[in-house]
């Protein structure tokens, strides 16, 4: 008896031996896979493209990024199907335009054309010619909405503002124009479109702007009216009541180690920060207020203090998502300690080693990261690393860049009609830096640049040229080639008469802003991609590689 039951026990044993042995290579197994599913899953996010961020991703410990003077795409540049918002305005097309004309066939002329001796601005067979005219001429926009048109200077001028959106924007923003036609007549007493002038040239159609009291704690209230693009609602969200803010959930992150480092950084730290809010459901505390890099200054050193309005899409922003601004934030934070007994619930988070789906469950009002610790421990991206990166898509989406930076963009590109090639010369530092870039100098050069761009640009096009080069004059040679428009050709749209000027001041409690190195890249970024032929830099003029030797 007790033999067998000896036996029984070897055989037990054996078998808790194996079982185990077999669940722990499970076990080994399924933490590898785990693993490896971990370190090769990559959101579906533009950006992952670009070498800069996912180098960081994988080295950790060197996590800075270079200096990258360069733009990251933001949402307006993406192909991506926008959910039109209700009643956005429908594109006037071929198909609405006859529709309208059928309504006016009644209208039918006179014969000997008596009754349209006289142009009649007012007439809408007036404006169905301008915008037949305009869809034939402007083939890169889409035309939304039309004014009636009004006198222009002479008898034969009408002018005429609409709002449009370039075909490359992706975002339904609109932006406006206001042209000058000369109006004529065709064989059948019709009206017809003779000439058009220039980009906002018909200024009598240039509406009354709305002059809206500044309001909101921010704006000054020594301006007390001011002219704006009235489709811009930036002002900062307001929680009002107390229970209001008592029953919000709220995600703050305090500075960490990204405060002042490159506005790239700066986009992949804030939208991983977003990302967390958006999984956690919770309303995410926002800093407007942000350091900007000297890299990008004109003092070259850091600056604090710049507007995230100067740069994105505030009112895009908190459409989008659920933000609530830092200052509004703290002092109903205060006022509520102050008034009630009870403190809020608030749940401290020391380190990024917590992960989003550790707090997921956790009640408190307000969880605050805290981000003490050194660089690069610090940094508020790598709250989205590792495991959490499968669970917290940053929502790339959310940001655009701003419109008032866009209405400059637009400008740029509606004065060369939108008839324009362009290229992108990358020199800087990195033309300097010939261990990394051996060839960028050299095919940078203005002969260089003359040779290649004659194979690709017709002569005589309007070239666009988006650049780093500071010295104006280095692209002296291609003037003998092309039309050449350069970023600093278009100064007094940022100059201290300009509407861009008026309005960031206005965001700066009257201060006059700096039109600084990141909102110029921004800029000339912005116009590159609405070219009809585009030149980079790297492929096209040069065989070395964007990110410096041996990474392509
Ligand atoms: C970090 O930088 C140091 C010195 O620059 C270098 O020796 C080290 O290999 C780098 N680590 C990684 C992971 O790139
Ligand atoms: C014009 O736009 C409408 C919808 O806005 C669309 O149904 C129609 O197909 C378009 N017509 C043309 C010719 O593109
Ligand atoms: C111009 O056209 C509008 C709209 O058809 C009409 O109401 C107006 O009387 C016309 N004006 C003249 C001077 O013919
Ligand atoms: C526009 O011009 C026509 C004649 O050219 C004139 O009869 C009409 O009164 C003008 N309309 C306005 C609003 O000035
Ligand atoms: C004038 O109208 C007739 C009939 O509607 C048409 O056949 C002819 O092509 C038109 N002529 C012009 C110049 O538009
Ligand atoms: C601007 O947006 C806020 C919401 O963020 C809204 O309450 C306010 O009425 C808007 N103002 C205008 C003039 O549309
Ligand atoms: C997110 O929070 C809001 C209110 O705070 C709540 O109404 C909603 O149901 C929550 N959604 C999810 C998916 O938890
Ligand atoms: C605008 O700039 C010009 C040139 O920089 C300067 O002469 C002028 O005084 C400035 N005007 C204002 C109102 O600041
Ligand atoms: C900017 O503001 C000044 C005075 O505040 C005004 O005279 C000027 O017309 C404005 N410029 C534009 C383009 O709105
Ligand atoms: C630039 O290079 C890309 C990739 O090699 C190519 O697709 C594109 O056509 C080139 N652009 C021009 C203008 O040659």
């Amino acid at each position: 008896m007790k033999e067998l039951n000896s036996t029984t026990d070897a055989i037990g044993q054996n078998l808790v031996k194996l079982i185990s042995n077999l669940c722990f290579s499970v076990f080994v197994f399924s933490v590898l896979i785990f693993t490896v599913i971990a370190i090769t899953y990559q959101p579906p996010d533009p950006w992952e493209s670009s070498r800069a961020l996912t180098g960081v991703f994988t080295q950790v410990e060197n996590a800075t990024f270079q200096a990258d003077t360069s733009v990251l795409k933001t949402g307006e540049d993406i192909a991506a199907p926008w959910a039109v918002p209700a009643g956005a305005a429908e594109p006037i097309n071929e198909t609405v335009i006859e529709k309208s004309e059928e309504n006016f066939a009644s209208l039918t002329l006179k014969s000997g054309c008596e009754d349209v001796r006289v142009v009649n601005c007012s007439d809408p067979r007036l404006l169905i010619a301008i915008e037949k005219f305009n869809l034939k001429v402007f083939k890169s926009v889409v035309f939304l909405e039309y004014q009636i048109p009004v006198n222009g200077s002479k008898a034969d001028e009408c002018d005429v503002a609409w709002r449009f959106r370039n075909k490359k924007e992706k975002s339904w923003r609109k932006y406006r124009d206001f042209r000058r036609f000369k109006i004529g007549f065709g064989g059948n007493c019709t009206y017809e479109v003779l000439s058009a002038r220039g980009w906002h040239s018909g200024i009598n159609a240039r509406r009354a702007r709305v002059r809206v009291k500044a309001t909101g704690r921010d704006e000054n209230a020594k301006i007390t009216s001011a002219i704006r693009d009235d489709e811009i609602n930036d002002t900062i969200p307001v929680l009002g009541s107390d229970s209001a803010f008592r029953k919000g959930k709220y995600l703050y992150y305090s500075r960490g180690g990204d405060y002042c480092k490159g506005m790239n950084h700066y986009l992949w730290s804030f939208l991983c920060a977003l990302g967390e809010a958006q999984y956690l459901n919770r309303t995410f505390v926002m800093d407007l207020s942000i350091c900007l890099a000297g890299m990008h200054t004109q003092s070259n050193k850091d600056e604090e203090g710049k507007d995230f309005r100067f740069y994105f899409d505030f009112e895009h922003l908190k459409e989008v998502a659920s933000i609530v601004q830092e200052e509004e934030f703290l002092q109903d934070w205060k006022k509520w300690d102050r008034v009630h007994k009870k403190k809020i619930p608030v749940r401290k988070v020391a380190s990024y080693k917590i992960t989003p789906m550790q707090l997921k469950k956790d009640k408190s009002t307000i969880i605050w990261r805290q981000f003490d610790g050194p660089e690069p421990d610090n940094y508020w991206y790598r709250v989205c690393e590792g495991q959490a990166a499968k669970y917290v898509q940053r929502p790339w989406r959310a940001v655009w860049k701003s419109k008032r930076l866009m209405n400059i963009v637009s400008e740029i590109s509606g004065r060369m009609d939108w008839d324009f090639d362009a290229v992108h010369v990358v020199r800087g530092e990195k033309a300097q830096n010939k261990e990394l870039w051996p060839h960028l100098d050299a095919d940078t050069s203005p002969d260089a640049l003359v040779a290649k761009l004659q194979g690709m640009i017709q002569s005589r096009r309007n070239l666009y040229v988006a650049t780093n080069e500071p010295f104006y004059y280095y692209f002296d040679k291609l003037r003998s080639h092309y039309k050449v428009h350069l970023l600093d050709d278009y100064k007094e749209l940022w100059g201290n008469s300009s509407e861009w000027y008026n309005e960031t001041r206005l965001l700066n409690a009257g201060r006059s802003v700096d039109f600084d190195g990141y909102m110029r890249v921004e800029v000339d970024t912005e116009v590159l991609y609405r070219a009809k032929t585009q030149v980079e830099t790297f492929y096209n003029l040069t065989n070395d590689c964007k990110d410096g030797i041996n990474t392509c």
